[in-house]
């Protein structure tokens, strides 16, 4: 056997997906807005900004999980205690007040993000899993320790960062088997081609939304 060889289980999806997306996960992981928020540097209307970002980001992510319910290969993948969107307004209603809706606003990334996403997400189901595990996986992951270092900055308990919290979830359990539909996906090496510049491009829109918001907000 070759020195050089690959680790077992190097050619499934996830492993490939988590070697060429690395260097744009960690540029997101980066981010100077979302280490600002986390450092407790910046006024908690910085962080109902990008909540606001995020029901935009959302509510085009679990529109097009309508489309796809009924997609044979997609619909492995639209779990209903992943969704946001409730959870993002009780959180709006606690930042913003009652009248959130005509408080909130889609920065100009926001809206490129969300009409990409329509577009990739609403047509096949490469781009929709693309952009659902961006999401999702991003949000089990890294998010699970901005949501902690948010609740802590800002006083938060359990009102204004339910975005954060999957209470039906058991986070490790979930992502190994997310991992598996992954491997399992009956994809050419094409469209697994397809799939992984689909999240990097996901990764860059979400890395352009947090830019939009340093701008702002440092
Ligand atoms: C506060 C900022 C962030 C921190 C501290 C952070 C941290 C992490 C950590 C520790 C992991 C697990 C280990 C790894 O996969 O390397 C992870 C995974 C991930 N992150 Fe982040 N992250 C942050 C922001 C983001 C952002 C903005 C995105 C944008 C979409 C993102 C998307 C992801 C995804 C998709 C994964 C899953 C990778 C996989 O397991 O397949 N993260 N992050």
């Amino acid at each position: 056997m070759s020195l050089m060889a690959d680790p077992p289980g190097a050619d499934r999806l996830s492993a490939r997906l988590r070697r060429d997306t690395r260097a744009a996960r960690d540029a997101a992981r980066t981010s100077a807005f979302l280490d600002a928020l986390a450092d407790g540097r910046l006024s908690w209307v910085a962080y109902a900004d990008l909540a606001a970002q995020h029901w935009f980001l959302y509510e085009a992510l679990e529109l097009a999980g309508h489309t796809m319910a009924d997609d044979p290969v997609a619909r492995a993948f639209v779990f209903p205690e992943l969704i946001r969107l409730p959870s993002i307004e009780a959180d709006l209603r606690f930042l913003h007040g009652p009248r959130w809706q005509q408080r909130i606003a889609a920065l100009p990334a926001t809206t490129t993000y969300c009409t990409r996403l329509r577009y990739a997400a609403n047509s096949h189901p490469v781009g929709f899993i693309a952009h659902h595990y961006a999401r999702y996986l991003g949000d089990l992951s890294g998010g699970q320790y901005l949501g902690q270092a948010i609740s802590r900055v800002y006083g938060l308990n359990g009102e204004g960062n339910r975005f954060f919290a999957f209470p039906g979830i058991d986070i490790e359990a979930f992502k190994s088997y997310y991992r598996r539909l992954l491997d399992a996906l009956p994809w050419t090496a094409e469209e697994q081609g397809e799939f992984v510049a689909e999240v990097v491009e996901a990764y860059r829109l979400n890395i352009a939304v947090l830019d939009e918001l340093s701008r702002r907000w440092i």
